[in-house]
């Protein structure tokens, strides 16, 4: 039921684990490692190169010496989308095998990486491909008395910080359009999941990416993660992850002014109005909170429900997720993995205790769950709490299978209600009545509002987050490569 498939294990027996800088695995020049875990067991999965400032600027380095020199940023761009179907085609080829490294690393269901995670990150490559494919790069201006015309370029080395929530599936959204544009790129993958963007970079390579184009230094963020973000050769930087440390990115491109992307955390509202199945949208409901062990920064953790249905739908809220299988990720039969990490899943028990001191009512018990066999694991039960707005579970971001729950009995007011948040990423509206459904959806200050449906992606429906949820643009959309495209105009009088 747990064993891995021989190629999985294969590629976690060839320990430590190297950097990829300009199209080699090497050691870190310190010659540092450190543990990745396993968090459905507690226990060390693997030995990690560390790397710090130094294999940056080496990194940094190879990817600026590919951009000038490897043939990837001028080949013809039918060419470069040629190598990222192929990519494409090799993570669907070894979707099994990335699957099972992700929920080893991650946690994560194996099921849920394998139908989900793997082949949306190889749908992201093809996505840009073929984009970039249909992307005017040469367009002359109509203009009186001048010959001109407008290149896009470009930019160069981009810095890329991920989180390890959904690693792989967001090295996909990330470097993609950055690579379809013709950029090279230095990845920092989470010191805590840092596997299937190691089998990332060996599958660049198999697919004809050039070497230097594609380059990982793994490492802890106040080390490697700090330097990169630092780095004055960089003509991109992009950081998903926690606001806090998204400040210090930008800070530190600011400086060098670096132009960043960041995509930070959420707070998102489901507001549900009483015309609706409410046991169908309570198990949606219940279903959004605890994807990835609700460490989703997209998901609903605000549940605003219509005082009308209130009882009925707690009660199918709580038997909903009363009844979800707390597992290991390689078991079939698990809804909720572990959270990442020890540190991530004090953060979760912190602030149902605070929560409550603050006054929050508890409707389902979480906290700390054990499970048979796997007793070293880092799992967490799913809680339903419920109080005023003002609360810290209201507020502010738990990353865990937690949801806040609260009535409303007026259109405008859950509006003011939704949008007090400092956040903005995504929110849903749930209503049968779709004139009421789009209006509210219209009104949600944030970057994505959905309809009877929460965490909804798709190649071409830019994702994004405005306020405290990031800014520069978003990902996933077909604005996403413009913003690896430089704008360059060449013009002449005409005299
Ligand atoms: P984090 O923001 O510290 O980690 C994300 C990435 O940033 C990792 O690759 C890390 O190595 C790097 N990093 C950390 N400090 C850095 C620095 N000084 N300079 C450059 N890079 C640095 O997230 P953390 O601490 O693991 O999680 C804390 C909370 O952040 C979570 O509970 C969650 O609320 C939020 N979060 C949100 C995510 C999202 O998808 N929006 C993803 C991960 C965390
Ligand atoms: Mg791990």
């Amino acid at each position: 039921m747990n064993s891995l498939n021989p190629e999985a294990a294969q590629f976690l027996s060839a320990q430590p684990f190297k950097l990829f800088v300009g199209g080699r695995w090497v050691e870190a020049l310190s010659g540092k490692t450190f543990e990745t875990f396993d968090p459905g067991k507690g226990r060390v999965l693997a030995n990690v190169s560390a790397g710090d400032s130094a294999d940056v600027n080496a990194a940094v380095a190879a990817a600026q010496e590919a951009s000038r020199k490897s043939g990837w940023a001028t080949m013809p761009v039918n060419d470069r989308g040629v190598i990222l179907h192929r990519l494409a085609d090799l993570i669907i080829k070894h979707q099994e095998t990335l699957a099972q490294i992700e929920s080893l690393d991650v946690g994560k269901p194996r099921g849920q990486a394998s139908a989900f995670d793997v082949p949306h990150a190889a749908q992201t490559f093809r996505y840009y491909a073929d984009l970039a494919v249909h992307t005017r790069r040469r367009e002359p201006i109509a203009l009186s008395g001048l010959e001109a015309r407008t290149l896009r370029v470009p930019y160069g080395v981009c810095g890329f910080i991920f989180p390890w929530n959904f690693p792989f599936l967001l090295v996909g959204w990330g470097v993609a359009p950055a690579l379809a544009a013709g950029n090279t790129v230095v990845i920092k993958p989470a010191e805590d999941t840092p596997l299937s963007t190691l089998y990332f970079a060996k599958l660049a390579q198999e697919a004809g990416v050039p070497p230097g184009v594609v380059n990982v230094v793994t490492g802890f963020g106040e080390t490697a993660g700090a330097a990169l973000a630092r780095h004055p050769e960089l003509k991109r930087m992009s950081f998903t992850g926690s606001p806090e440390v998204g400040r210090l990115i930008a800070e530190a491109c600011g400086r060098n002014l670096v132009p960043v992307k960041l995509e930070l955390g959420g707070k998102g509202a489901a507001v549900i109005f009483d015309d609706v199945n409410v046991d169908a949208v309570a198990d949606s409901l219940a279903a959004a909170v605890t994807l990835n062990a609700g460490q989703v920064c997209c998901t609903a953790t605000r549940w605003l429900v219509h005082e009308n249905i209130r009882d009925a739908f707690v009660k199918k809220a709580i038997a909903t997720l009363g009844a979800m299988k707390i597992g290991y990720g390689a078991n079939p039969e698990t809804n909720i993995g572990p959270v990442v990490s020890e540190k991530q899943r004090a953060r979760v028990l912190g602030y149902l205790d605070r929560g409550v001191k603050a006054g929050a009512k508890i409707l389902l018990e979480g906290g700390r769950a054990e499970v048979k066999g796997h007793e070293g694991g880092y799992y967490v039960r799913p809680a339903l709490l419920t109080g005023d707005s003002g609360n810290v579970c209201a507020r502010e971001e738990i990353f865990g299978p937690v949801a806040y729950l609260m009535t409303f009995n007026d259109e405008d007011k859950v509006v003011e209600l939704v949008n007090s948040s400092a956040y903005g990423l995504a929110n849903s509206v749930w209503s049968n009545n779709l004139d009421r459904a789009n209006r509210v959806a219209e009104k949600l200050v944030a970057g994505n509002s959905w309809i009877n449906a929460h965490n909804l992606f798709a190649h071409g429906l830019p994702y994004g987050g405005c306020n405290l949820s990031g800014c520069g643009g978003g990902v996933l959309g077909p604005e996403t490569l413009s913003d690896y495209l430089r704008n360059q105009t060449v013009a002449r009088p005409l005299v």
